[in-house]
C-alpha cells in the first residue's frame, strides 16, 4: 500500500503541501494515497473548441473563421482537442467534408460530440461509429455524450445513456481515474436572464446529479456548448464545476453579471478557444480570442479526491 508522504513527488510545492496538511487532519493526509491528490496529479493541457457552426446562413465566414482557429489551435500547447458540439450549422451535411478539412490541420487527437445543429447519424457518418463514449489520458478519463436533440434546445439523456455513465463513472473509479464529462447542453438548471435551455428533471437531470454526487469528487468537470455566451460557468454543486465554453464563431453578453445571474460571466465575447491547464491541484480556462489580444481567464481548484 502505498502512503502520500512516502511517495511525495519531488517537484511537489512547499506551499500546497502545508496548505494540504492546514485543510486536512495529520492522519488523512498520512492515508491517503498519492495518486488521489490533486496536487499530485501530473501536469495536463488541452483546448476546447465548440459551435462552429461551419456553412451558418451559407457563408464561407464560418469556414474561414474555423481555418484561423484551427492554426491557433495548432500552434497551442495541449495534448488533445475537444468540440462540444454545433460542428456544422442547421445540419448541413456537405459542411462536415469542409470541417475535416480544416481539422486535418490539427496533428492532435480531436473529438467532438453532436450539438442541436448536428444529427448524430452524420456524426457517425462523417466523424466516429459511437456517438457516446469515453477515453482516458494519464490520470483523466473523458465521457463525451450526445445531450442534443436537432428539434430542441434543451438537453435530454436515455435511461440507456445514464446507465452507460454509471457504469463508465464507476470503471474510472475503479481505475483511480479522474473524470470529465462533456455534453453540448449543460445540465444545470438555468433561467432568464440565462438563456433557460438545460436538462429537465423528466429529461434525466435527477439521475444524472445522482451519478454525479456519487463520483463528484473525482470529477474536475462538466464541460458544455450551446449558449454562445463567452465563458459561463456555476459552482453551486461543488466540487463540480460546470462550464460553458465560448463559441469559435460568435457570442453575445447578456449582460448576466450585471443582472446578478448566479455563477461567472467574464466580459469577453470575441470568438475564440479555451486552452485548459490543470497544474498543482488548479484548473485554468484560458479563453483565447482567435486572431486578436485579449481574452479572460479564470482559475478554479480541481477536487481532492
Ligand atoms: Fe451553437
Amino acid at each position: 500500500m502505498f502512503f502520500w508522504l512516502s511517495s511525495l513527488p519531488m517537484d511537489t510545492n512547499r506551499r500546497q503541501f502545508t496548505r494540504d496538511l492546514a485543510f486536512t487532519s495529520a492522519a488523512v493526509a498520512v492515508l491517503r494515497p498519492a495518486s488521489l491528490q490533486s496536487a499530485s496529479l501530473a501536469p495536463l493541457s488541452f483546448v476546447i473548441i465548440t459551435d462552429t457552426h461551419i456553412g451558418k446562413n451559407d457563408s464561407a465566414a464560418p469556414e474561414r473563421l474555423w481555418a484561423k482557429t484551427a492554426a491557433e489551435v495548432q500552434a497551442a500547447p495541449g495534448a488533445f482537442v475537444l468540440h462540444l458540439g454545433d460542428i456544422v450549422d442547421g445540419q448541413r451535411e456537405p459542411q462536415y467534408a469542409r470541417y475535416l478539412e480544416v481539422r486535418k490541420t490539427i496533428t492532435r487527437p480531436v473529438y467532438e460530440i453532436p450539438g442541436n445543429h448536428d444529427k448524430p447519424e452524420d456524426l457517425k457518418k462523417y466523424i466516429r461509429k459511437e456517438v457516446d463514449v469515453f477515453f482516458d489520458h494519464d490520470w483523466l478519463r473523458v465521457v463525451l455524450m450526445n445531450n442534443s436533440r436537432t428539434d430542441s434546445h434543451e438537453g435530454f439523456f436515455s435511461d440507456e445513456q445514464l446507465a452507460w455513465l454509471a457504469r463508465t463513472c464507476q470503471e474510472a473509479a475503479s481505475k483511480n481515474l479522474r473524470l470529465l464529462i462533456c455534453t453540448h447542453v449543460p445540465v444545470h438548471t438555468n433561467a432568464h436572464p440565462d438563456r433557460g435551455w438545460y436538462v429537465k428533471s423528466a429529461n434525466g437531470q435527477t439521475v444524472f446529479y445522482e451519478t454525479m454526487k456519487k463520483h463528484d469528487s473525482r470529477i474536475i468537470g462538466l464541460f458544455h456548448g450551446h449558449f454562445h455566451n463567452g465563458l459561463r460557468g456555476w459552482d453551486d454543486h461543488k466540487p463540480v464545476h460546470e462550464i460553458l465554453f465560448p463559441s469559435a464563431l460568435y457570442n453575445q453578453d447578456r449582460k448576466l453579471e450585471e443582472q446578478k445571474a448566479p455563477g461567472y460571466n467574464p466580459k469577453e465575447f470575441r470568438p475564440g478557444y479555451t486552452l485548459v491547464t490543470i497544474v498543482n491541484g488548479t484548473m485554468t480556462l484560458q479563453y483565447r480570442v482567435t486572431g486578436e489580444e485579449g481574452g479572460a481567464e479564470k482559475s478554479l481548484p480541481v477536487s481532492q479526491a
